[in-house]
């Protein structure tokens, strides 16, 4: 069982001794799913979105890279879905992947009507490339920091709503259920109180969790608490197996490893190793705009060979000015170290991106808990199948973020008014024992996953790993924390028992995924997509994927 049976809360609850609050629609999360989801419920219903810091600091507001979407009249909607189809490595869902790639130019539009100023050449929308599209075809913003400027639009847009309030600084520590629904959210404040907020819709929006890594593009806040959350409330959850690397984080000991978007390498920008050598040049056609998975392994594979921790980007055959204008924040990043974007070699090596596994939820973003949908990173789509296709994410917040904001806001509109409180407690003994050095059992498991679950994965290694989770989580997860660190720490123990249980299962290599020990893609057994049941099953789905549905 992944993980152990551990208590339904993180923390124990009684109603009549937290405060209470009320809303239409709840929306978990601020960032471009979550307010994305805010913005589409009608301004007749109530919205509370609850947002972990302030809503400044989201994952989405760190995106460089861009949106994509057909803009172009030489770009078909048709090659976005071939594209997308080609990265998913034969798990997208087609259906899904068509509707959001049909449905990607309208919300582009949408955020330049909220004011969000996209770059510009000759008069039109600048339009980019990046690994694994066939087109230029991504939007971006002042020059690398496109989520920096969408969320500025989106913040103001949310701010200025007046049925949508913004609760900053509040950690959801469980989704609350009733007979099988999800009636709400238990909260702590900033104050840390215990605030019920009780909804009749809610739009779960809360993030990945690739912080359970050490090497990581992530912010802070991105440690898996809304996935936990929903699987505790008995949510299915998916695809856990699939984690994306991005290439190229900088690794310059002692920096943050801040993300060097794959922007760079669309406009031109060439890996070399230690020795000087373009080795993208052996290992795919389109060299260093190959997908995401596939420069990952084939940098690891340069670094083993070289004996060296890293390898380079160099732009230096790039006209300077060009570089210098589109990529301002990067080249300011670099500076700090005294590299200069233009000129010197980049160190760079990948780390973790992007959680493409989550909730599982269906074309109308409903999770398998009544009231409850769930949108972007936190969210199992079908959009990315194995491995997700470079600037899609950006534009799966935006679309399911509509599709749930909507949904929520008519569902919320068909129940009644007034709302009884439900009978809900949990007073279920929590250990306790000596004083825990949490960070330190934090710095194990982020080794651990980088270890067990890295971007090469071996069974009788994650074996071995899950017997460690196993043993911290007898002593975490029956704990009673009062501070963040300890419930992010249960949520991440959680996460990574479910990645690394599924990661078990997949016995073979696809995507993201790849197994020392099965190191081919297997269609005839595993066109097939991994679910996280409640109570710690972790299965194949028995019905395969049709093969038309799949192929590019
Ligand atoms: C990047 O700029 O490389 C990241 C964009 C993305 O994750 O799609």
């Amino acid at each position: 069982m992944f993980p152990p049976a551990a208590p339904r809360h993180l923390v124990q609850f009684n109603p009549k001794q937290v405060l209470h609050a009320f809303t239409d629609v709840l929306v978990l999360g601020g960032g471009i799913a979550g307010l994305r989801a805010a913005l589409a419920v009608p301004s007749s219903q109530r919205v509370l979105v609850i947002s972990k810091e302030k809503v400044e600091i989201s994952n989405s507001a760190w995106a460089q890279g861009g949106i994509a979407g057909v803009l172009s009249p030489e770009d078909s909607f048709q090659d976005h879905v071939t594209d997308t189809l080609i990265a998913g490595d034969g798990l997208c869902d087609e259906s899904v992947v068509r509707m959001v790639v049909e449905e990607a130019p309208r919300q582009i539009s949408d955020l330049i009507r909220m004011g969000v100023k996209f770059d510009h050449h000759n008069g039109h929308l600048a339009l980019t490339t990046e690994g694994g599209h066939s087109h230029a075809r991504i939007v971006h913003a002042l020059g690398d920091a496109t989520g920096h400027e969408v969320m500025r639009g989106m913040i103001a847009s949310a701010r200025g709503a007046p049925n949508i309030e913004i609760k900053d600084r509040t950690f959801t520590l469980d989704l609350l259920t009733h007979e099988g629904r999800c009636v709400g959210v238990l909260v702590a404040t900033p104050r840390e109180e215990r605030l019920a907020i009780w909804a009749k819709a809610t739009v779960l929006a809360s993030g990945g969790a690739a912080r359970i890594y050490r090497e990581t593009t992530n912010s802070q806040v991105a440690t898996g608490d809304g996935m936990a959350a929903a699987y505790r409330a008995g949510a299915l959850l998916r695809d856990m197996e699939f984690m994306q690397f991005h290439p190229t984080l900088l690794y310059v000991a002692g920096s943050s490893r801040s993300l060097i978007s794959e922007a760079l390498r669309g406009e031109g920008a060439y890996l070399r190793d230690k020795d000087g050598t373009r080795f993208m040049l052996e290992e795919d056609p389109r060299a260093e705009r190959a997908t995401r998975d596939i420069v990952a392994r084939a940098i690891m594979r340069a670094m083993a060979r070289t004996r060296h921790s890293c390898v380079y980007l160099d732009l230096s055959h790039l006209d300077s000015e060009k570089v210098r204008g589109r990529f301002p924040a990067i080249g300011r990043a670099c500076a700090e170290f005294g590299l200069d974007l233009t000129k010197d070699l980049i160190p760079v090596r990948p780390g973790a991106h992007y959680t493409i596994g989550g909730v599982c939820v269906d074309r109308q973003g409903r999770t398998s808990i009544p009231g409850l949908y769930a949108a972007g990173e936190v969210s199992s789509t079908g959009l990315h199948g194995a491995n997700r296709l470079a600037s899609n994410s950006l534009i799966e917040g935006l679309v399911y973020g509509m599709i749930c904001g909507e949904a929520a806001g008519r569902e919320a509109a068909g129940r009644a008014d007034t709302f009884q409180v439900p009978p809900l407690i949990d007073e279920a003994h929590r250990e306790t024992g000596p004083e825990l050095d949490l960070q330190d059992i934090l710095n194990s498991l982020r080794s651990l996953m980088g270890r067990a679950a890295g971007i090469e994965r071996e069974g009788s290694e994650m074996a071995e790993a899950l017997e460690q989770l196993r043993f911290w989580c007898s002593y975490v997860l029956r704990r009673e924390f009062t501070q963040r660190e300890g419930w992010e720490l249960s949520n991440l123990l959680t996460i990574g028992s479910l990645m690394i249980g599924s990661a078990q299962v997949r016995q073979e290599s696809r995507g993201t995924h790849f197994r020392r020990d099965f190191p081919k893609r297997d269609d005839t057994r595993w066109l097939r997509r991994i679910t996280c049941r409640p109570g710690g099953d972790i299965t194949a789905d028995v019905q395969p994927l049709t093969p038309e549905k799949t192929s590019a």
